[in-house]
């Protein structure tokens, strides 16, 4: 009996505080395991109306069938897995090249497909309804709500986890898409690998972030060891170039023009080959994701690996870096486009240089990491040594015991106090240091340790941070001080992810909390001015 359950499965199993997880997998296997599944994937289209049943069971017909997910995208699809590869040549053996008669097409045998009824639609009406993927998030206000509910603010960041966190059914059709773009760069380099990296895996992503994309043709010729064929050796011809720099924007052109004109349902490509990391970017309809193609980016792989590890190591690490992530979102303090803004990866890194601050420190520096390591963990990538221990079960669990309501308003406090004028932050040792050139925020790249990467953040911005932290550390003292909740008011966490100008007219009736404050600041100054005065006469 096929199961129509829709149940949703999580990779990364929710914890409370006290909870000690099993074996954790390594970042590889991870990739190695969604990578695979990816190649025995299908992704199928069909009309509304058509029963899941009916698909399940034709779809079957061609072999056994794993996993599947339905979804809404751009109309209703089945994400069928199965569990040997050649039940996806026996469905292609079947299927027909579209009419391109009356609409040219170039005819391409992929594993995206329609699947269209011979006999009449009434006769296979579907009654259940379609899993909407297109809007998975709750909206905000909802999301507010849901959270005035909890019982403390450490279950607030867990409920936002459990309700932000990507998927089982997400992260495979993130690899799926990667496959499929794999499938088309193929044409050109039979052996390449395009793998997911960025927030899509390394366990800090949310439903909805874009799918970033690593062209890996480093695993070309790995398999071809070198083999002795008599008195000579034999190399492959291979074009020079100028510099690896240029190769890389060949490549990326070369594949981004067969992705534009070739690939179904790749949308609005464009081509950035001028950035620091060029890239191209599409949208890939079949799947709803905005996807970054990027290739020699294997620093970037290595850096999700290491945040993969980060937020493995410890529960409360991701639900603080997605409670956080959400609370500067909200504030506009990080945003969708590039700009002058701190981004996302730059507040992780922040996040856990902080909790590698705690006393006794939640999260290692990468330097005990890298002391950790052993020789199949050594990595140096274009003269810089990305060398840290893989296997996160070799590194021991903390012993600090502090909860999530405490750490979130330590957060706040820290980098609302924090010397940004003279300090830099790096993870490498955990440390602050002084900073090397004035950029306002300086947070130095894990591995190209000569480079800052939020070099774009101005002054105006990281005000307006420490200015919204010093406010929210206030916000949640009050929380300890409100005995007895209002209910109807956000509190805690919910608090923060409102416009904080709703709660300060609402608790004190003035414009905003800082100028309230300022303002007991001011009265309590004339206070003691008047005390002394009057010290003075009586004397
Ligand atoms: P989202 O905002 O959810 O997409 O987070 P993300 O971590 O995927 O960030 P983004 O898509 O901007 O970048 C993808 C990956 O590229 C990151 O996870 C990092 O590994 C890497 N990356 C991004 N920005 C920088 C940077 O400024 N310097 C370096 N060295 N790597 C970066
Ligand atoms: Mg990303």
């Amino acid at each position: 009996m096929l199961s129509f359950t829709g149940k949703v499965y999580f990779i990364f199993p929710l914890h409370t505080d006290s909870e000690v997880s099993a074996r954790k997998k390594t970042f590889t296997e991870v990739q190695a395991e969604g990578l695979e599944q990816a190649q025995k994937t299908v992704l199928i289209s069909y009309p509304t109306g058509i029963s899941k049943k009916n698909i399940l069971q034709y779809v079957s017909r061609h072999g056994k069938i794993n996993s599947h997910f339905f979804y809404e995208g751009h109309g209703p699809h089945a994400m069928v897995e199965f569990s040997e590869k050649e039940s996806i040549y026996s469905l292609q053996d079947v299927a027909q090249i579209a009419d391109c008669s009356s609409v040219p097409g170039i005819p391409l045998k992929s594993r995206l497909f329609t699947l269209t009824p011979r006999q009449s639609l009434s006769q296979a009406l579907d009654e259940t309804s379609v899993h909407n993927y297109q809007h998975p998030t709750i909206p905000i206000e909802d999301l507010v709500q849901k959270l005035c509910c909890a019982d403390s603010i450490s279950n607030q960041l867990y409920s936002l986890l459990n309700e932000y966190q990507l998927t089982e059914e997400n992260i495979k059709l993130r690899f799926l898409a990667c496959s499929l773009i794999q499938d088309i760069a193929r044409a050109y380099f039979p052996e390449c690998v395009v793998k997911p990296f960025g927030s899509s895996v390394n366990s800090f992503g949310k439903l909805g972030c874009d799918l970033d994309m690593f062209l890996d043709l480093d695993e070309i010729g790995k398999s071809s060891t070198p083999k002795k064929t008599g008195p000579f050796q034999v190399e492959y011809h291979i074009k020079r170039m100028p510099s690896l720099r240029t190769a890389t924007q060949r490549i990326l052109s070369v594949i981004g023009d067969c992705i534009a004109n070739f690939s179904p349902g790749c949308t609005h490509v464009q081509k950035i080959l001028d950035a620091r990391c060029p890239l191209m970017r599409f949208f890939h309809q079949p799947t709803g994701f905005q996807c970054d193609l990027t290739a020699n980016n294997r620093v970037a792989l290595r850096s999700s690996e290491l945040l993969y590890i980060y937020g493995n190591l410890d529960s409360r690490v991701r639900a603080l870096v997605f409670a956080i992530r959400c609370w500067a979102r909200t504030h506009g303090i990080t945003s969708s486009t590039s700009g002058p803004w701190i981004t996302n990866f730059s507040l992780t890194m922040m996040i856990l240089f902080f909790l590698q601050n705690r006393k006794p420190p939640i999260l290692p520096t990468l330097a005990e990491l890298k002391n950790l390591a052993d020789a199949e963990d050594e990595h140096i990538i274009g003269g810089h040594d990305c060398t840290f221990v893989s296997n996160p079960n070799k590194i021991n669990q903390t012993e600090n015991t502090e909860t999530l309501d405490v750490l979130l308003n330590e957060f706040f406090e820290y980098f609302g106090n924090f010397d940004f004028s003279s300090k830099s932050i790096n993870i490498c040792e955990g440390k602050e240091h002084n900073k090397p050139e004035p950029s306002p925020l300086y947070i130095q790249n894990p591995f190209e340790r000569a480079l800052n990467i939020s070099a774009n953040v101005n002054q105006n911005q990281l005000d307006r941070f420490v200015a919204l932290a010093r406010e929210c550390a206030w916000l949640l003292q009050q929380v300890d001080q409100d005995h007895g909740r209002d209910s109807k008011q956000p509190w805690g966490l919910a608090a923060l992810l409102v416009p904080l100008i709703k709660i300060s007219k609402k608790k004190m009736g003035t414009r905003t909390l800082a100028s309230a404050r300022i303002k007991v600041l001011l009265n309590s100054l004339r206070a003691n001015s008047a005390n002394k005065k009057g010290e003075r006469a009586f004397s």
